[in-house]
């Protein structure tokens, strides 16, 4: 009579995994959706990696890190002086309208305003901060 008991057990055990499990495939979609968003409206002057030449400043691990201070590139003055750090919220109203949030700034305006875009593209720069 041990068999029930052990299946029970194992089922006991298993109940949360499903819920993690699509926690974690969420998260993934939302990173492919924004990587998608990525490719779209910002490669062409983002690289994500160190060894391509990049018109705009890399922005691998940009989450949390201080604006206009990525290593050796040549920001404008608006930006190397902006003295803030790229969290969500500034990541947001730079993406909904970067020339208003720093005028200046030699990036051109792009204007994504759609709350859902912005959160898939965020996943995206999150997930280029924990690759490496
Ligand atoms: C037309 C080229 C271009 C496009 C398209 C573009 N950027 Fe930029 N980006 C730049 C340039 C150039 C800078 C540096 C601006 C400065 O120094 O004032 C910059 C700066 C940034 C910074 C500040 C980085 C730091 O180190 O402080 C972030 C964040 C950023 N861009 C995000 C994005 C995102 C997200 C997109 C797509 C939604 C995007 N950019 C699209 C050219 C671009």
């Amino acid at each position: 009579m041990t068999t029930p008991r052990i299946a029970l057990t194992a089922l006991a055990l298993l109940a949360p995994l499903p819920a993690a499990a699509d926690a974690n495939r969420d998260e993934q979609i939302k990173i492919q959706a924004g990587e998608a968003f990525f490719a779209s409206d910002c490669r062409r002057c983002h690289a994500t990696d160190a060894d391509r030449a990049s018109y705009g400043p890399l922005l691998d691990g940009v989450v949390g890190r201080m604006a206009g201070k990525y290593p050796d590139y040549p920001y404008s003055d608006a930006l190397a002086n902006a003295g803030f750090v790229w969290s969500e919220g500034a990541l947001r109203a730079w993406m909904e309208d970067n020339t208003g949030l720093l005028p200046g700034t030699k990036m051109r305006h792009v204007g994504i305003t759609d709350p859902v875009v912005q959160d898939f593209i965020l996943a995206y720069l999150k997930s280029l901060a924990t690759a490496k």
